[in-house]
Formats: structure tokens, C-alpha cells, sequence
């Protein structure tokens, strides 16, 4: 049986990269539903609809659990469906709390990064409550960047641009963490390391969702012993242009991919 990874679009790629490694006798079901990327700019409840969808296709498959790879749905839909369905659900939660901790001597600040739907979320905001007791943490949604993504775009100039104008109202100097809040931008982890002042971190939720992953198997005894790490892709508009560029963009990461 399969872990399935569910994401909008390839964003989710950035965490299978890191379950590849960590879990190398597993094998993948890659799941992401192209017919509604992105999720992050649209409405709350067309967006579950559409999660919903792609988890009941996403059964239909012989999966024995589901990462849910994607900030903006977990933060809408992961609760309920852990109630409506036996098969452990592992979502995604932005490292706000380890971003925290990391400048708790220094009282630096925390810029997060995510979707406008991420953030707006009483499941982001109450996090936010919960760890940031020295009122260190600001937000910023990057919407575009998702669609670059989409679109394979890493035309530095390009992203140089944008961040320029992104960041232009922040007093960098002011920050010591970068929590990538989407699972999409770790594709521009090292343009943004590029582009920041060298004594910024950048952090993702990646290393969470596997540790529990790892748990959650072991728990439940579903560990794998004879798995190749085989990768079965699906998307929603079933487009092989999409299953091609699905491969191309795990490969381009897994280059790059510091994941340790
Ligand atoms: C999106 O579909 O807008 C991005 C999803 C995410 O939050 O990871």
C-alpha cells in the first residue's frame, strides 16, 4: 500500500522530496488537483469542495495513509476529515513555534510567509496566539508565487523583482526567521536565501509533517519493509503534459533539496 501526498498543485512535491528520503522503503501515490490550483486565492467553501473531492478519488486508490501537502487545505478541511475517514490524515502546520523558539534570546522578528486563505484562517491566527508570546510574528501572503510555481517560472530577474517589491515595507534588519507557509514556495528557498540578509533563516513545516508521519506509521504498524520508493502520479484533469511537469519539477527540486 501507498502514502498518499495530496496537494493543489506541485507545491506538495517539496514534501514528497523530503518523505523520499527520510522514508526510502515507501512507496507514493502523488496526488494534486490541477483543475483548481491554486487554492490559496479562491473561496473558502469552493475550496472544500474541491479538497473533498480529491480525497474521495485519492480512496479509491490502495493507500494506507494521506499527507495532506498543503498549508491552505489543511488549515480548512484537515479536522473534518480526520472525523469522516479511518485512514490516518497528516497535515501541514506553517514553523511559526520553531521560529519562535529560534529567536527567543536575540527577540528578532518572524516573517510568515503563505496564501491569503492560510492566513486568514482561525487555525493560522490561533496558532499564532498560542506560540507568540513576545509579539514577534508578522505575515505576508505571496499569491503570485504559487503561480509561478505553477508555471515552472525561476527567471531570476523576475523573482528578483517581486521580492524587491514584497519586501520593500520590511525593516529586514528587524528579522531573524523566514517560515515558509505553503508548501509551494521551497522552490524559491535558495532565491530568497540570495536575496535576504545572510543572518536570516529560512524554515519550512516539512521536517513536522514527516517526524509525524514517521509516528503515525510506526504507531499504527504500516511501515513498509520491500518498497522502492515508486512514485505514482495523479492529477484531477488527468493531463499528461501535467504528470510530465509533475516529474520534471520533483526532479528539479530534489536537486536543489536541503532536506535533512
Ligand atoms: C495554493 O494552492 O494556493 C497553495 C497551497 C498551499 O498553501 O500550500
Amino acid at each position: 500500500m501507498r502514502i498518499a501526498i495530496f496537494d493543489s498543485g506541485l507545491g506538495g512535491l517539496t514534501v514528497l522530496s523530503a518523505a523520499l528520503k527520510e522514508l526510502p522503503k515507501e512507496d507514493f501515490l502523488f496526488y494534486a488537483d490541477t483543475l483548481h490550483v491554486p487554492y490559496g486565492t479562491k473561496p473558502k467553501e469552493d475550496v472544500k469542495k474541491y479538497i473533498r473531492h480529491s480525497i474521495e478519488t485519492i480512496m479509491r486508490e490502495d493507500i494506507k495513509a494521506i499527507v495532506i501537502a498543503c498549508n491552505t487545505a489543511t488549515s480548512l478541511a484537515v479536522a473534518e476529515l480526520r472525523s469522516s475517514y479511518d485512514i490516518p490524515i497528516i497535515g501541514m502546520e506553517p514553523a511559526v513555534k520553531p521560529a519562535v523558539e529560534m529567536n527567543r534570546e536575540t527577540g528578532k522578528r518572524v516573517l510568515v510567509f503563505a496564501t491569503p486563505l492560510t492566513l486568514n484562517q482561525s487555525k493560522y491566527r490561533d496558532l499564532v496566539t498560542s506560540v507568540d508570546n513576545m509579539n514577534i510574528v508578522d505575515s505576508m501572503p505571496l499569491p503570485e508565487l504559487v503561480q509561478y510555481c505553477e508555471s515552472l517560472n525561476f527567471d531570476p530577474e523576475t523573482l528578483s523583482h517581486y521580492f524587491a517589491e514584497k519586501l520593500d515595507s520590511f525593516q529586514l534588519d528587524e528579522y531573524g526567521t523566514v517560515v515558509l507557509g505553503c508548501t509551494h514556495y521551497p522552490f524559491y528557498k535558495n532565491k530568497l536565501a540570495e536575496l535576504l540578509p545572510k543572518h536570516i533563516q529560512i524554515v519550512d513545516g516539512r521536517a513536522g509533517t514527516i517526524n509525524r508521519l514517521t509516528q503515525v506509521l510506526r504507531d499504527n504498524h504500516l511501515f513498509n519493509d520491500h518498497g522502492q520508493n515508486d512514485i505514482k502520479f495523479l492529477c484531477s484533469s488527468n493531463s499528461d503534459e501535467y504528470l510530465q511537469k509533475m516529474e520534471r519539477a520533483l526532479t528539479l527540486f530534489r536537486k536543489e533539496d536541503d532536506f535533512s
